[in-house]
């Protein structure tokens, strides 16, 4: 690919003008200041005060930097997100009742989204993370869409026969499968059981939001055609291939043991399971990343900063940035953890403090 105009221009256009003998490049422009000739619009000299000086900044569209009532670097992370806790029994509930008022074929999506209990906040669960409950009627579909933001699927109640179609091809979704829908690729649901199906999207729009980048279309057909079911999809994690590989897996900690899901392809967010043999404390200090945490197994107690949370099978918990936590299984437990934390690594902004 050949670069842009731009990206080959030389540092010093002078020096490349000389380089080549071309007679007809302007002069060289002074490099001992950068001075403009035009007069302030303002005349900053006839403040006799600071907050005189203040009122003649607004009206350059300026701010002062030594005096700014918030500081903008600051020791440690702020902590604007609190920890928060759903219940799948109230989000099935409330589900349910929408099965009767709101219809998949005027509605984008029948969820509930598990917007963060802050004040101003109608969407973002954490930072970088949106977690919602869906549920998609036996017999019915909700049609093919894309979009720049990135997005998952934890199953917590289907009957086979339920599909997200991703890219043309029908990926079985049945209790505990991951499936992953990433950037840009049309995903649709349908349901061909007589069963209703419940699941936790989670997606990174709060980042894409943020960053700006978002885009989003409807499939032309509605809901994308597509006959071939493809079960061993690099899309999906079945629960029955990865639950097993997790009992597997080292202990990080005693009653403790983690799986990635991966390799990913995702870019913005991980899906760590986590397995708590009963009886187990995990506790863990600070760590820069968002995470949410869904429970497929069990049930147990967690402590997010003194914010006690009592969880069984399909609920939702938050631990924001820079929140300490401990988890306590009561049962054996399987966790889902989903996080930003490629997103801090990329950016070398990852710390944690340890667990235990
Ligand atoms: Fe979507």
């Amino acid at each position: 690919m050949s670069s842009s105009p731009s990206s080959s221009l030389p540092l010093s256009a002078s020096a490349s003008a000389s380089a080549s003998g071309s007679a007809s490049a302007p002069p060289s422009p002074s490099t001992d200041s950068i001075a403009s000739s035009a007069p302030p619009v303002v005349d900053f000299d006839a403040a006799t005060d600071l907050n005189e000086l203040y009122s003649l900044l607004d009206r350059v569209q300026m701010k002062n930097g030594w005096a700014k009532p918030t500081p903008s670097i600051y020791p440690e992370p702020k902590k604007p997100f609190v920890p928060a806790h759903w219940r799948y029994a109230d989000a099935r509930a409330a589900l349910h009742a929408a099965g009767r008022l709101v219809g998949t074929e005027w509605a984008e999506r029948r969820n509930l989204i598990m917007a963060n209990p802050i004040p101003g906040n109608d969407y973002a669960t954490v930072r970088t993370l949106v977690g919602a409950y869906q549920m998609v009627k036996g017999g019915e579909s909700a049609r093919s869409h894309r979009h720049t933001p990135n997005a998952m699927r934890i199953v917590l109640e289907a009957a086979p026969n339920t599909f997200t179609i991703v890219d043309g091809k029908k990926i079985p979704m049945l209790p505990g499968d991951v499936l992953l829908t990433p950037n840009w690729h049309y995903h649709g649901h349908t349901n061909e059981s007589t069963q209703d199906a419940y699941w936790i999207d989670v997606l990174d729009a709060p980042l894409v939001q943020f960053l700006g980048p978002m885009f989003f279309n409807v499939h032309p057909d509605r809901l994308e055609p597509a006959d071939e079911i493809d079960s061993r999809s690099p899309m999906r994690f079945a629960y029955a291939d990865y639950k097993p590989a997790l009992l597997l897996a080292d202990e990080i900690a005693r009653g403790v043991r983690t799986l990635e899901l991966g390799p990913s392809a995702l870019p913005t967010f991980d899906r760590v399971a986590v397995h708590l043999a009963a009886g187990t404390k995990w506790s863990c200090q600070r760590s820069t990343v968002n995470q949410i945490f869904t429970v497929i197994e069990g049930q147990g107690e967690s402590s997010i900063e003194g914010q006690r949370y009592a969880w069984s099978a399909g609920d939702m918990m938050v631990v924001p940035s820079w929140y300490e936590q401990e988890h306590v299984a009561q049962e054996n437990a399987v966790l889902l953890r989903v996080s930003d934390e490629p997103v801090m690594r990329m950016l070398g902004w990852y710390r944690q403090q340890p667990c235990d």
